[in-house]
């Protein structure tokens, strides 16, 4: 049995832009996915998972189409679930040489899902990182990212930037532009996270971005403009100016609202975090809902979000240095 686990992120700076080849900042934050994984003796999968936003379920199947859960929830929420599941014991079987591996897996997580902080990038690296050790291959964190990437491709319909894979893969903070991925330096990021307790649509939200430049020049342009942000937040990050850095966050963020991919709750916790005294806040991850990201080293962001309508859950979460790493074998 091994037991891995992998940090979501938060963006600092640059999503939606990325899709359109300009560069993006993910910071990878103390908050896990953990996937068990235990070899079968037949070629089964039987899924447990926890936390994922839902009532923990559990599923036994050899392929989706029989997947049969025993507890009554969204059916798309599941195969959701278990579309990534799926695509990372495919990437194991096929690092291991083992088309045929069955396996019991458990799937706890602390990440909202499809909130805007890499669950499923999470869920998938720390899968794949799970099955390949269970099955004696030991793979680098470039290896687990790029088998993670090719698995998000595949439940995606291949519509998937490497950023939320490689950040959670890697730890610590990421620049992404188009294949070219890296770590960065970063001063220690005092990230508070409101979330208002619902999942935006990612594809539906990408697709509303990509008719908005196509239709429109200034939307292409403000595109361009977030770019300019990210290039020029990477030299603010590496001089360690915090306030700066907030300053950029809120600019993304009107540039985001712009292409109207924010909401109004969005709206409410990025206002309620900045009149709390935050250096900066901005919603993360794809919007419609979800979550926002805002830096403030005291605790005054965290108390006023929870007082704030609309906003359901607020905490602090560090930046994680840490990628995915191995809990139990
Ligand atoms: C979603 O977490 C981030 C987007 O930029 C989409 C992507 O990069 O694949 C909106």
């Amino acid at each position: 049995m091994v037991v891995s686990s992998a940090p979501g992120k938060v963006y600092l700076f640059g999503e939606h832009a990325v899709v359109y080849g300009e560069p993006a900042v993910p910071c990878a934050i103390e908050r896990r996915a953990r996937v068990t994984v235990e070899e079968r003796d037949d070629d089964r999968l039987r899924v447990h998972a926890e936390d994922l936003s839902l009532d923990g379920f559990t599923v036994e199947y050899s392929d989706e189409a029989n997947a049969t859960p025993d507890v009554d929830v969204s059916e798309s929420l599941i195969q959701a679930g278990i579309g990534y599941i799926d695509a990372a014991v495919e990437q194991a079987r096929d690092a291991a040489d083992a088309p045929n591996a069955g396996f019991d897996i458990t799937v706890e997580s602390d990440i909202p899902l499809g909130a805007g902080l890499g669950s499923s990038a999470a869920v998938t690296v720390a899968g794949i990182d799970a099955g390949t050790r269970e099955l004696g291959v030991e793979l680098s964190a470039e290896e687990v990212a790029e088998r993670a990437y090719q698995a998000e491709l595949d439940v995606q319909d291949g519509e998937a930037s490497r950023a939320d894979t490689f950040c959670s893969a890697t730890g610590g903070a990421v620049r992404v532009e188009g294949d070219d991925c890296r770590a960065i330096e970063a001063p220690d990021l005092p990230f508070v996270i409101g979330f208002d307790g619902s999942a935006g649509d990612t594809g539906e939200l990408v697709a509303g971005v990509r008719s908005l430049r196509e239709e429109y020049d200034f939307a292409a342009e403000t595109v361009r403009n977030i770019g300019d942000i990210v290039r020029y937040g990477e030299q603010v990050l590496a001089e360690g100016d915090v306030e700066e850095l907030g300053k950029l966050m809120n600019f993304n963020h009107g540039l985001l609202e712009a292409l109207g991919v924010s909401s109004r709750s969005l709206d409410q916790m990025v206002w309620a975090a900045r009149d709390a005294g935050a250096l900066g806040a901005k919603l993360t991850g794809a919007g419609g809902g979800g979550c926002i990201v805002a830096l403030d080293p005291t605790e005054a962001t965290e108390t006023g979000l929870k007082f704030t309508p609309g906003c359901e859950d607020a905490f602090r979460a560090e930046l994680d240095t840490d990628g995915v790493r191995v809990e139990e074998s």
